[in-house]
């Protein structure tokens, strides 16, 4: 099939094709999600066929009101009305505890409770009006794959599969949402993905302690939330991530080897050490906010060149490095990569 992008003047027609059954990709705040009704199985099916996605990774309802939620949710945590006023629309999505039947059982791959985001896009929110459904939206790359914070990465990983493209432009955050578990009344609300609304910003409006998955801080426990357990977002060219402060000396060792060098990072950091390297992607500014907005445009740019490894730099796990950093470990190859580098 042809995959159209559209503009903001072909809305209807997108909202149309949405609503019939096909799958249109769509800008978020976050990352580009991949839409499909979540009233039809049938369209929600080939959501996860398009991407490739394992069938027991639940999908988010994408909506354009909290009131569209209360279709599907019978009984909500008591603290939702607060948390929704303060931070919808937003990068946080809500797991409830599903009404029975409600919406088809593919859409939470089993799983008795299903996860809603209102996305932070005037463009998205009309296109979910229009639909006048809820709209599933996991992040539109193929599974394994960096997630899309543009249209052209959607188009390279899924032209010739998917109806169309809704242009919105570069997404505003570049990582995709927070996660938090809502699904048990009697509990504190549980972050089981860290994003841009972080633990502090929950805790600063409800002031109450907000849990983390424990599975976050120690990798061998299982993850509460099915995808987390996924090893995401890696390139195909290895990546290492590496702290500011020992730069120069794991660029050394790499140089040392005759290994061909890729950096992402601050435009700063690329002016100052390009000379010694195959390729770079500077992304636009010098805080961790631009690093986690660029983060997943620079590992798709300098996996098509000709490089053996793209070195990336680490931030503090505070705030938005929380966030970063997880998805940043994701993309990484730590130890081999090191190894291979000392050993002889
Ligand atoms: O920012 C975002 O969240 C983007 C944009 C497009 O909205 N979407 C996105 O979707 O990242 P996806 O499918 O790539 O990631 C959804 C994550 C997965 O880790 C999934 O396991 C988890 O949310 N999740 C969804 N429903 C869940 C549920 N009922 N229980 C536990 N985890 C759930
Ligand atoms: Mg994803």
């Amino acid at each position: 099939m042809e995959t159209k992008i559209f503009n903001k003047m072909d809305l209807i027609e997108a909202a149309r094709l949405l609503r019939e059954g096909e799958i249109v990709a769509f800008p978020t705040e976050t990352v580009y999600g991949l839409g499909a009704n979540a009233q039809i199985a049938d369209a929600v099916q080939s959501v996860f066929t398009v991407k490739g996605r394992p069938s027991d990774n639940p999908l988010i309802v994408h909506v354009e009101s909290f009131e569209q939620v209360k279709d599907y949710v019978e009984v909500f945590h008591p603290l939702t009305q607060e948390i929704v006023d303060a931070f919808w629309p937003g990068p946080l999505t809500l797991i409830f505890t599903i009404k029975p039947g409600a919406l088809p059982s593919v859409v939470s791959a089993g799983l008795p409770t299903v996860s809603f985001r209102m996305p932070n896009h005037p463009l998205t929110l009309e296109l979910i009006k229009e639909a006048g459904v809820p709209i599933v939206g996991p992040s539109a790359n193929t599974s394994g794959r960096p997630s899309p914070t543009n249209s052209q990465h959607v188009y390279h990983d899924l032209q010739g599969k998917i109806a169309g493209i809704l242009e919105g432009g570069a997404t505003a955050i570049g990582v995709e949402s927070t996660v938090l578990d809502l699904s048990d009344p009697t509990k504190p609300p549980m972050i089981l993905r860290p994003g841009a609304v972080t633990k502090e910003a929950l805790e600063t409006i409800l002031g109450i302690e907000i849990l983390v998955d424990p599975h976050l801080a120690h990798e061998e426990q299982a993850p509460k939330s099915p995808g987390m357990k996924y090893k995401h977002y890696a390139p195909k060219t290895p990546a290492l991530m590496v702290n500011p402060d020992e730069w120069e000396a794991v660029m050394a060792l790499v140089i040392a080897k005759e290994i061909r060098l890729g950096l992402l990072g601050s435009p700063q950091m690329i002016e100052r050490y390009q000379a010694s390297a195959q390729a770079t992607f500077a992304y636009e500014g010098e805080g961790v906010e631009a690093a986690a907005k660029g983060l997943f445009a620079g590992l798709r740019a300098l996996d098509e060149a000709a490089i053996d490894v793209i070195l990336v730099p680490t931030f503090p796990e505070e705030g938005l490095g929380v966030a970063y950093m997880n998805r940043l470990k994701k993309a990484t190859n730590q130890l081999n990569f090191l190894e291979q580098l000392t050993s002889e």
